[in-house]
């Protein structure tokens, strides 16, 4: 029966554990999105807390699509030997890590060189901007994007790559209907609707071989009407699985879906609300046989317990209960499986503007008395 505190395989990766840190954005890279000694440090706690797969915060891989300032960027070859530091650090404190490529679409901050470009024209981009309907050669610049990141992801030494296709960003506006209304052959239908994320793919795989880790992380569902709905998210892991994804992270909801969001807060601290996707990850494993990470408010060892041994995933991921207590594994580990101190209150996402970047105001309060 898989357990928690087993080591395994996934795809050429040897992991220590069954828990993934999910993607997380730090805010502590350079303005130009280099690593810096912030952002290394941080990581290097997540690795010591004994994390079985870091996935990094979502790194641009073209600067129109950066979501924030601050984050982590894989748009250009110059910022190559910060990364390769990154991984040489990582993987001397024996840390296993995955690169996450993202491109922001529509939610683009602009640096005022770049315009945000989304699958629609849009006056409703970040704080008000202007967007721009992507062309065909705009999708094509940013299918060979992806593609550029994920081979400097791998030359930099990164143990994988997880394309970035939920919460509302590039990749999952175009899937969703409620962002994609393309009367073209990316708009419409769900194959249509699906062909970026596909083609995306397929440029990424071919750049980085048959051989390497490519992982995709998905919305469930939009929790929008109109969205992408849960049979839709199926259908394209099934497309994702027949093409030889290795893994596929399961998240949902966008920044426009209110509390079903998909870091959701309220009152969590019951057990049966932690892994609110766990009704969809049951779907997902009738179906297909590519290995599930889930996401998704787990706070107590317990519970990621009973989700691995019933079958509903084979990871699972923790984001902010890991920004609360990046040493939340170990202590497991070692014995002491008190329910993380994560309380769900989501005022990390506002620290992202401070000049350390990502921390959890709530221990650093607690710490303060
Ligand atoms: C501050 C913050 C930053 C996040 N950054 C990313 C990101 O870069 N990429 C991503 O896919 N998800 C990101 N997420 C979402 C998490 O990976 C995760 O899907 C979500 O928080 C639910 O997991 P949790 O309940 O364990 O926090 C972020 C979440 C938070 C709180």
């Amino acid at each position: 029966m898989p357990s928690v505190f087993e080591e395994t395989r996934l795809a050429s990766m040897h992991l220590k554990n069954r828990v993934v840190r999910s993607a997380t954005n730090e805010a502590k890279a350079e303005k130009n999105g280099a690593v810096t000694g912030l952002l290394l440090e941080y990581l290097v706690d997540l690795v010591r807390g004994q994390v079985g797969l870091l996935i990094s915060g979502h790194a641009y891989v073209a600067e129109e699509g950066q979501a924030g300032r601050r984050q982590l960027g894989i748009y250009d070859n110059s910022l190559l030997p910060g990364l390769q530091h990154l991984t040489g650090v990582v993987h001397a404190e024996g840390g296993v890590i995955v690169a996450q490529l993202a491109h922001a679409g529509r939610w683009g901050i602009g640096t005022g060189k770049h315009a945000a470009r989304g699958p629609m024209a849009s006056g409703e981009g970040v704080a008000g901007r202007r967007v721009l309907a992507m062309t065909r050669a705009d999708i094509n610049a940013v299918v060979s994007a992806f593609a550029h990141a994920a081979r400097r992801a791998r030359t930099a030494g990164f143990d994988g790559v997880q394309i970035h296709s939920a919460h509302g960003y590039l990749l999952s506006q175009f899937l969703s209907p409620w962002f994609n209304q393309r009367e073209d052959g990316y708009g419409g239908s769900l194959e249509n609707r699906a062909r970026l994320l596909l083609e995306v793919y397929d440029a990424v795989r071919g750049s980085v071989g048959a051989d390497y880790p490519v992982l995709v992380k998905i919305n469930a569902e939009d929790f929008v009407e109109g969205g992408l709905s849960a049979a839709d998210s199926v259908q394209v892991c099934q497309m994702l699985a027949e093409r030889g994804v290795d893994a596929i992270e399961m998240s949902g909801g966008t920044f426009n879906t209110g509390g079903l969001s998909f870091a959701r807060t309220g009152d969590r601290l019951s057990a049966e609300a932690e892994g609110y996707y766990c009704g969809h990850a049951r779907r997902y494993k009738e179906e297909i046989k590519v290995p599930l990470i889930l996401v998704g408010g787990f706070l107590r060892l317990s519970t990621i317990q009973e989700v691995l041994q019933t079958g509903l995933a084979d990871y699972v991921a923790l984001s902010r209960p890991l920004i609360c207590e990046p040493h939340l594994v170990k202590r497991w580990a070692e014995g002491d499986h008190v329910r993380a101190a994560c309380v769900s209150c989501n005022q990390c996402f506002a620290t992202n503007l401070s000049k350390e970047g990502l921390f959890c105001k709530v221990t650093q309060r607690r710490q303060k008395s």
